[in-house]
């Protein structure tokens, strides 16, 4: 199995042989989600704990369907009325849970490298499901696996991803992710949304949204991060949609068959007009939520068996990661 990672902290560290790994395992859960019984007994008798330090409803609900489908012994960590409130540093939280053997811990932090930080303390594997800008690896793979069933293909294709680059976790994860398939990168939004040193990164940057689209083949629109702003980045929501919202006029500039994508929640009238994210004929933001589930439920079961594996030598005496 071509799958070596101890934790999921990021794309950065996944080969693509890797990836497609993962993807192809995914795809066989998804069958298994449109059956009547979804279960599969890949975390028979394991603990996976989820500590969402920020709030969040898909990535949550999904990680914590998907641990249950594969047969976990799944727990939510209230955070909001936990000892967080009280004080407790994230080490000593994790410290805490550390000692109650749990197999898989599934993170969400707003500080970019706080889950990488976690997964140096504990034993068990760990899954970043989003730190600040940094990443959110599983958002990335369930994007990818969402075109690789609308494409036939996952490489070779010209991406644009539009919005709030600069905030986006999202967009970071799947920059990584495409790039290492061999896509055809353009990054569209206002100068003040872009971060630095992106265009040392091989993407093309298009401030006119209109260039931007012309015969993109996947056009994936972003949330403006209002929360993670703290100044005037845009003159105002109404110019905004003007200029970077996508409508059907905008839209019909991109390839003929392009495919629509949102990782939610959507701010319908802000960079998405909602008769385009409901357009089933275009829209594929439905299709990411249903991967979604799956991806994580590969993510888990590749990541459980590492584990195993681990655990296995260490019984054996035989030498552990290296
Ligand atoms: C994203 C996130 O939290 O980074 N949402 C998600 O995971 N579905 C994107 C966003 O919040 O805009």
């Amino acid at each position: 199995m071509s799958f070596r990672a101890r934790h999921l902290l990021g794309i950065d560290h996944l080969k693509p042989d890797e990836i497609t790994t993962l993807l192809d395992l995914a795809g066989d859960y998804v069958a298994l989600n449109r059956r009547t019984v979804k279960h599969a007994d890949a975390l028979a008798g394991m603990t996976q704990i989820n500590m969402f330090f920020e709030n969040s409803t898909r990535t949550q609900a999904s990680f914590e369907l998907a641990g249950k489908r594969l047969g976990a012994d799944v727990m939510n960590m209230a955070v909001a009325q936990s000892s967080v409130k009280k004080g407790e540093t994230l080490i000593d939280t994790a410290l805490t849970l550390n000692a109650m053997q749990p197999d898989l811990l599934v993170v969400r932090h707003p500080h970019s490298g706080a889950v990488n930080l976690l997964a140096e303390k504990v034993n068990c594997a760990v899954i970043n499901a989003g730190d600040g800008r940094h990443e959110h690896p599983t958002q990335a793979l369930l994007d990818a696996l969402t075109i690789r069933r609308a494409k036939g293909r996952l490489h070779r294709l010209t991406i644009a991803i539009c919005g709030d680059i600069a905030h986006s976790r999202v967009a970071r994860s799947n920059l990584i992710l495409l790039g290492k398939m061999e896509n055809r990168i353009r990054l569209i939004g206002p100068a003040t949304l872009m971060p630095a040193g992106v265009s040392e990164m091989g993407v093309e940057l298009y401030e006119d949204m209109r260039e931007g689209l012309r015969g993109a083949d996947v056009v994936m629109m972003l949330r403006l991060q209002k929360e993670r702003m703290d100044g005037g980045f845009i003159p105002s929501e109404r110019e905004y949609f003007h200029r970077f919202g996508l409508d059907a006029e905008k839209l019909a500039l991109a390839a003929p068959d392009a495919i629509v994508m949102h990782p939610g929640p959507m701010n319908r009238g802000v960079e998405i007009d909602g008769t385009i994210a409901d357009d089933i004929n275009r829209s594929v933001i439905q299709d990411q939520v249903e991967m979604g589930v799956a991806v994580r439920m590969a993510a888990l079961d590749l990541l459980a068996r590492n584990l195993r594996a681990e655990r296995g030598r260490a019984a054996a005496g035989e030498p552990q990661w290296t």
